[in-house]
């Protein structure tokens, strides 16, 4: 979207604490902003995945680059929120977002009056987490502040009163945000971990999911083991596959599980309504699509019945908190008491950083979560059709056609022979060169994949709310280049 130079935005991020309030910032970008405050329905983007479609009922790479450019003016503004550095594309979100400059100011000033007026953190963030739940479909009890994903995904695992034999179905995929906590309640508690294996590539569907989990949990059943909970990451950080929340809590719901969802990349990039979903718990990032500060996350955890999830709440304790009730859990659809606060209260928390998170989560608000979530998968889709037209649909590790699949997570094989992909030497000197050569920062990451030997090492690239078509167009021409030279 930018060429080099071309915005100036590096030096604002430089300037002194008082010159970082709004009144200092261009005309252009105070008027973007006022923009959000007065009316966010004003600027609301029609579902444009679902627009048009050729004879086949797939939509052409012309087509979504249409879609693309048709709020262009509007999206160029939202880059402007950023600061950026312009000599580069910044392509891996889903390792580390970047502050825009408004929750930068909020981040800076409040630490300013932190300082001068001394004051403790011992807070369990109600006012805040009222502010951020309703952009997640939940009540303030159900939404607790955490450091980061992998904080969230111990809160989760550790506070369940596992039982020796107790099994837990999971994928091969999994981070090791998710994995390091099962590992400690295999050794800890005795759990048993069972995994299916992910498939990769296009050729597979929602029903694909529904059929793996459940016929794992009914051969595992009838081998006399106790399952008692299901996790699975949505969408997976290897190949960036939406495991579907909605159809897997079907089975969650079938067979009577608790339910723990490794949503690192969720918050910021995808419009869920968690009160709908219904899962015990989404553990995400707030520092990475959410772009809130470093060392923050958002934990969504099941308070109360809902009609989306009627399986009674999981015997859960706090095990890192400062603020514990021993009240039992609610069996109805009022609270017993705020879980979400025992999660967030541990000793003095530190309140710019948990305020700047929130001031985050107002201006996706304000954008509205669902133009952003249809903006980033609409970037995906088009660079998919792409790397299809180049590459083959076979390079894809993300699939495209299944739309309840889709994340703004790609993975594939730039390799014009097709092998060099298990070789991680090569895979990440693909990465480096990508950033050397033409300024992309993206990823490379390491699975396996049904029928290889070895793992396979794809390129991982992330499409956010401050890219654009051409951003795509420059990243596909790039990578084309490098996989000749590099053949
Ligand atoms: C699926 C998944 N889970 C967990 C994590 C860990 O995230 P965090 O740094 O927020 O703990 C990541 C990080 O990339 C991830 O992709």
């Amino acid at each position: 979207m930018k060429t080099i130079g071309e915005t100036g935005m590096k030096n604002d991020s430089m300037q002194g604490v008082e010159s970082l309030h709004m009144e200092k910032w261009s005309s252009k970008r105070r008027d973007f902003l006022r923009m959000l405050g007065y009316g966010a329905g004003a600027v609301a983007l029609a579902p444009v995945l679902t627009a048009c479609g050729d004879a086949s009922g797939q939509t052409t790479a012309e087509q979504l680059r249409a879609q693309l450019v048709q709020d262009e003016a509007f999206w160029t503004n939202v880059e402007k929120m950023f600061v950026l550095r312009s000599d580069k594309t910044y392509m891996n979100i889903g390792t580390a977002g970047s502050m825009p400059q408004a929750v930068l100011d909020m981040f800076a000033e409040e630490n300013l009056l932190k300082a001068q007026d001394s004051g403790s953190g011992y807070s369990n963030l109600a006012d805040l987490r009222t502010q951020v739940a309703a952009g997640f479909g939940v009540d303030s009890d159900e939404l607790a502040f955490s450091a980061n994903t992998s904080s969230g995904m111990c809160h989760a695992i550790l506070g369940i009163d596992w039982k020796p034999g107790d099994v837990i179905v999971t994928t091969n995929h999994e981070h090791g945000g998710g994995n390091t906590p099962l590992n400690i309640a295999r050794d800890r508690y005795g759990i048993e971990i069972a995994r299916v294996e992910m498939p990769v590539g296009n050729n597979q569907s929602v029903a694909t999911y529904q059929n793996l989990f459940d016929d794992r949990v009914r051969t595992l059943k009838a081998q006399g083991k106790n399952v008692r909970a299901m996790m699975w990451s949505a969408p997976t950080y290897t190949t960036g596959t939406m495991l579907p929340i909605a159809e897997l809590m079907e089975v969650v719901k079938t067979h009577g599980l608790i339910s723990i969802v490794d949503g690192a990349h969720l918050p910021g990039m995808m419009a869920y309504d968690y009160g709908a979903l219904g899962m015990d718990f989404m553990s995400g990032a707030g520092h990475k699509w959410q772009c809130g500060p470093g060392s923050t996350g958002i934990l969504i955890i099941r308070n109360k019945i809902r009609s989306s999830n009627p399986l009674p709440l999981p015997k859960w304790f706090p095990i890192h908190t400062s603020s514990y009730s021993t009240l039992e859990r609610t069996s109805s659809s009022t609270a017993a008491y705020d879980v979400a606060a025992s999660v967030t209260a541990c000793g003095s928390v530190h309140t710019p950083m948990f305020k700047s998170l929130a001031k985050a989560c107002e201006l996706w608000d304000s954008i509205g979560r669902k133009k952003i979530e249809t903006y980033d998968l609409t970037l995906a889709s088009y660079l998919k059709e792409r790397i299809v037209e180049r590459w083959g649909v076979d390079s894809l590790y993300a699939p495209k056609d299944d739309p309840k699949l889709l994340s703004a997570l790609t993975s594939f094989n730039p390799f014009r022979n097709k092998a060099d992909i298990t070789s991680n030497e090569k895979s990440t000197q693909f990465v480096s060169n990508m950033q050397n050569e033409a300024g992309f920062v993206i990823r490379n990451v390491g699975f396996a994949v049904p029928g290889s030997a070895s793992n396979h090492y794809g390129v991982r690239i992330s499409t956010h709310l401050w890219h654009d078509a051409e951003d795509i167009d420059r990243l596909v021409e790039a990578m084309w280049s490098l996989s000749g030279r590099m053949a």
